[in-house]
């Protein structure tokens, strides 16, 4: 049998930065994962490049059954106190927009710095490792593991959510809540594109599949997000609606803005004065692509001289583009989503050391917690902050 102060189970982003923070404090630290490699969604995200925190992380930025949770970690490990670390190690970086950063190469920048700061401080990592069972013992925990049985004092689950079965994403850390006793909140696919089943506009969709609309307000349950949306073959996609997803809930009306920068029927007023000859046709073929005009044309108006419009008409176009209603049938689900909402109840686990408050010794970290942050880098500060805390105490 192998005796080892703290097992980590879940080689991702929380597990890694745990397993070295508390390496680095004298713990003797195993890190396991079932995967062949560690951090495969590190090196999937960012479109590769890994967008790796937000300057503006604020509590306000996470979903949760209990908001308050997330506050006492992210205060303590910071997007500037992870940045110190990219920095320290050479990675280079940028800032896209809206404070999120992305490496500049590749995000293998990211997962070779978290790997070397476990290998430095003496982290060991053990891939292709699953877990079969866990007991609890006198001083702590045993493992029944494919490397054979672990003993550990501390034991922390870091093995993430649902999202992408492909990547090594399993329910185990929500199983090894309920045999100690937690509560799960019911999970669903977050930061996942809508599907469009109702056919005309499924047709609309497929023809502007790729197509991307710049500046977009996307509103659902009194919350907003002011970004671009992307047509997708099945239905929509790109950071407005990925963002709503996660508010979203089944049978509910989204509203879609799709000229947010303009107070539309004064401008409608406005064009028809100055140019009446003009075709609404044209008019909108001067706002978005030529191709979408001419299908928003074929399914929402009737396209004649402004001149010929009445007011009321006007008014019909202004409240089309300005406060497009529809409802999604679903999401891609788990097989595309970025992230998993719900999931261990944050209630029954400390705010400050990520411990069991009804199984001393036995820590939740990153995603398996019900917190969810909003797309933009929220979500490896989170598994930076919550992997940063439990290592102080494991
Ligand atoms: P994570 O999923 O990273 O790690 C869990 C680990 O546990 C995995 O290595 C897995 O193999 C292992 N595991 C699971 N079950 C196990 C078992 N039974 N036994 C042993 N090991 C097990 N966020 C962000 O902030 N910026 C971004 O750019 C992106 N981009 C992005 C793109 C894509 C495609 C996805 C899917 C997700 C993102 N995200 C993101 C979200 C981000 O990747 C995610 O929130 C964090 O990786 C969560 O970190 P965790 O360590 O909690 O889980």
């Amino acid at each position: 049998m192998v005796q080892t102060d703290v097992v980590v189970i879940g080689a991702g982003a929380a597990g890694l930065m745990c397993a070295f923070t508390a390496a680095a404090r004298g713990r003797k630290v195993m890190l396991l994962d079932h995967a062949n490699k560690a951090g495969k969604k590190i090196l999937m995200s960012g479109g590769g490049r890994c967008n790796f925190t937000n300057l503006y992380t604020e509590p306000s930025n996470f979903l949760s059954g209990n908001p308050h949770f997330c506050k006492s970690a992210l205060a303590r490990y910071t997007q500037w106190d992870f940045i110190e670390m990219v920095s320290r190690h050479g990675v280079p970086y940028h800032e896209k927009k809206l404070g999120q950063l992305f490496c500049d190469n590749k995000a293998s920048d990211i997962l070779g710095m978290l790997l070397e700061e476990c290998q430095q401080n003496g982290a060991e990592l053990r891939l292709n490792t699953s877990v079969q069972s866990i007991e609890r013992t006198e001083h702590g925990y045993r493992l029944q593991s494919s490397a054979g049985e672990i003993a550990c004092q501390s034991l922390v689950i870091a093995t993430g959510g649902l999202s992408i079965p492909t990547l090594g994403a399993s329910g185990f850390g929500y199983q090894v809540a309920r045999q100690f006793g937690h509560s799960v909140l019911p999970t669903r696919a977050g930061l996942v594109p809508f599907t469009i089943t109702e056919p005309q506009l499924k047709a609309m969709c497929e023809s502007l599949s790729g197509t991307s609309v710049e500046d977009c307000l996307v509103s659902c349950n009194g919350v907003s997000f002011r970004e671009n949306i992307l047509f997708t073959h099945r239905g929509l996609s790109g950071p407005a609606i990925l963002q709503m997803s996660s508010y979203w809930q089944p049978g509910d009306t989204i509203e879609i803005n799709l000229l947010p920068q303009l107070n539309l029927i004064e401008w409608l007023q406005a064009q028809r004065n100055e140019r009446p000859n003009t075709e609404l046709k044209t008019l909108i073929g001067e706002l978005f692509t030529r191709k979408m005009a001419g299908l928003l044309t074929e399914h929402w108006f009737v396209s004649k001289p402004l001149k010929q419009h009445s007011t009321a008409e006007l008014e019909e176009v202004a409240q089309k583009l300005g406060s497009w209603q529809l409802v999604p049938a679903g999401t891609e689900g788990y097989r595309t989503a970025e992230v998993t909402l719900g999931g261990v109840d944050t209630r029954e686990v400390s705010s400050k050391t990520m411990e069991s408050l009804k199984t001393p010794g036995l820590y939740f970290i990153g995603e398996v917690l019900d917190v969810t942050g909003h797309l933009g880098g929220f979500n490896f500060q989170w598994a930076w902050a919550s992997g940063y805390a439990a290592a102080q105490y494991v």
